[in-house]
């Protein structure tokens, strides 16, 4: 089963009551999305799709969890399937945009996750990712698990919505978001780090750091 299969109404809930502020600060780094073709990775139970539709975008958007996606098809406003984001059921050149919202921290492998993005966005296509900080993920992997090494290929404990969830995520650097071969197919034209406290959980009572950041990439036409 796949890990938010078990805590699926739990997430949309506390998605919809604390994660706006950070769904809206993304939204705005967007491209205008009327009659623009989108797939969201990772969609979850379909909250950005929803608001993608509400644009005037044809939405598509996939996830690992049956249950999310399931979800996701009774918002009824676009095509949802169970699929991973590192091997995308759509041809290459599909999609004006490509977005992913809190999920590809999830990647067994980061870059070839970006790579599948990246391929399946037209040339010239936007793909847009908000991921958690990997400051976060080792301040989380020091603090939950005792792992110190920012390297480690780790799963790291992470907790929000005041601890209700737990969830486990794999390691991840900032290099894998700007590897050579994501950096070869796609330019990088904006990156910004930022909090959500209390929608993460503040690992060091008064310290803070980034809990997020968002990319933004052009496909190389
Ligand atoms: C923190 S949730 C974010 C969901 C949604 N983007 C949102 O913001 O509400 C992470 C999502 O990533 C999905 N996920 C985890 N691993 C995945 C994978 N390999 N491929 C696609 N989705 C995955 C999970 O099932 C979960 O729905």
């Amino acid at each position: 089963m796949e890990e938010y299969d078990q805590f699926a109404n739990e997430y949309a809930s506390g998605t919809e009551d604390l994660e706006q502020t950070t769904r809206n600060c993304f939204y705005c780094r967007l491209p205008q999305l009327n009659g623009k073709l989108i797939l969201d990775v990772g969609c979850g139970s379909g909250h950005d799709a929803a608001y993608y539709a509400s644009r005037g975008a044809e939405v598509y958007g996939v996830d690992v969890s049956e249950k999310e996606i399931a979800m996701a098809q009774q918002r009824a406003c676009g095509v949802f399937e169970v699929a991973s984001m590192e091997s995308l059921p759509y041809p290459s050149e599909m999609f004006d945009v490509v977005t992913s919202l809190y999920a590809i921290q999830h990647a067994k492998d980061v870059p070839q996750s970006i790579l599948e993005m990246i391929r399946v966005a037209k040339p010239g296509g936007v793909i847009a990712i908000l991921a958690k900080h990997p400051f976060r993920n080792l301040l989380e992997s020091y603090v939950n698990d005792g792992v110190l090494d920012y390297y480690a290929k780790r799963e790291v404990t992470s907790y929000i919505f005041n601890k209700s969830i737990k969830l486990i995520e794999r390691g991840h650097t900032m290099m894998d978001y700007l590897a050579p071969s994501v950096l070869q197919s796609a330019q990088l034209d904006l990156f910004e780090e930022k909090t959500d406290f209390p929608a993460s959980d503040q690992v060091i009572s008064g310290l803070t750091y980034p809990t997020y950041m968002i990319l933004r990439y052009r496909k190389v036409s």
